[in-house]
């Protein structure tokens, strides 16, 4: 099948003939607290230079100390399906993409359930890191296409604040708290995701994690004064392998819909490092002005990073309805991800 505008659209080809799952609505929210570089210097022994030279982030947003996951999610969550025009009972699905969840359990995407008054969807989280808002848009896209729900709300939501070692110059820079939503549906004269494709490689678990409060190291008084409750990270191989996954997983989603680089109007790639976006958007062949950028106001959200840069982008009409979209990412597992859309 293909699109009004002729491209291929996989999805619709397997078995799902004239079924289609656009994005209906978006929405972001991040807090008010802004973390400067400036105030960073104060903390730790870096620099602005060091800092904006290496990732070109130059602020991050910081959640107040009793604002949640749950909290920011709902907010971004009720700007898309106000966005979208819909109502909170419409919702049939809500998935939450988060390592940073309110608590070990009940899932996050309940207590936003509970908070925005979806009451009749189901709820559940899923922890893929960074590439968790495209691996549940890839969820959720599965339940429109095969008509088990008309309405889903997928959000990517982090308060990495209450993880980052806050005395560890080597990731404190790099992260920052907020959320992005996204409602899908399908319309019949609209099209939307053409296709996803998700990797992992979980023999590289180790460069990215924090190892305290799961089932291998519950937490104890020793797993605190160890510090284990925080995210560590091998910096150097982290970079390394988010360039090449990003741009394997970029190159198999043009493929599959037999579209070229040049025709992508807009990049969207996972915020985490000014770097690692200009030496994907070099070896896929793309141009500056393809590529969108936001992380020197919010730095890595992780799981929202995407969502958040994404809302944007339609808000300040860098895209505009038909134009493709590619969103392309990357995070701890390792996991990666792309997407095309059809806007
Ligand atoms: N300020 C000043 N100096 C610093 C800082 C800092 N904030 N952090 C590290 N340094 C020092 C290091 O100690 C090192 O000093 P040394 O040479 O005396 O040992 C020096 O700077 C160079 O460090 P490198 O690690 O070589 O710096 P690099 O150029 O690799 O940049 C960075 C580091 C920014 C972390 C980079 O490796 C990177 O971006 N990696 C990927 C990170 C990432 O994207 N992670 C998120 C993945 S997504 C997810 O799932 C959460």
């Amino acid at each position: 099948m293909r699109t009004s505008k002729g491209f291929k659209n996989p999805r619709a080809q397997h078995g799902f003939q004239g079924r289609t799952c656009s994005i209906v609505g978006v929405g972001a929210y991040v807090p008010e607290k802004i973390l400067t570089n400036a105030e960073l210097e104060r903390m730790v022994d870096t620099s602005d230079e060091w800092i904006v030279s290496r990732t070109g982030i130059k602020e991050r947003r910081l959640a107040a100390e009793n604002e949640t996951t749950s909290d920011m999610a709902s907010l971004a969550a009720m700007r898309a399906m106000q966005n979208a025009n819909i109502t909170p009972d419409q919702i049939d699905l809500i998935i939450v993409a988060t390592l940073t969840p309110d608590m070990m359990f009940p899932s996050t995407a309940c207590l936003v359930q509970h908070k925005i008054g979806a009451r009749r969807s189901a709820a559940f989280d899923i922890e893929a890191a960074c590439s968790g808002f495209i691996y549940a848009l890839e969820i959720g896209q599965q339940f429109i296409m095969t008509r088990t729900y008309n309405t889903v709300l997928v959000i990517g939501a982090e308060k990495l604040s209450t993880i980052v070692d806050w005395t560890d110059r080597n990731t404190c820079v790099l992260f920052g708290d907020g959320a992005g939503a996204a409602i899908l549906q399908h319309r019949p004269d609209a099209h939307g995701l053409l296709t996803a494709c998700m990797g992992a490689e979980g023999d590289k678990a180790e460069l990215l994690c924090m190892p305290g409060g799961g089932s291998k190291f519950p937490t104890t008084a020793e797993t605190v004064a160890n510090r284990l409750h925080y995210l560590r990270m091998d910096g150097k191989e982290t970079y390394k392998n988010a360039v090449t996954a990003m741009v394997t997983a970029g190159q198999e989603a043009l493929r599959r819909c037999e579209i070229d680089i040049s025709q992508i109007k807009c990049i969207i790639p996972h915020q985490a490092n000014r770097r690692i976006i200009d030496a994907v958007a070099d070896r896929l062949g793309a141009k500056p002005e393809q590529v969108f950028i936001n992380l020197e106001k919010y730095g890595n959200t992780s799981a929202a990073s995407v969502a958040i840069a994404l809302e944007e982008a339609v808000r300040t009409e860098r895209i505009k309805q038909g134009d493709l979209v590619l969103l392309v990412v990357f995070g701890a597992g390792l996991t990666w991800a792309a997407a095309v859309i059809e806007w």
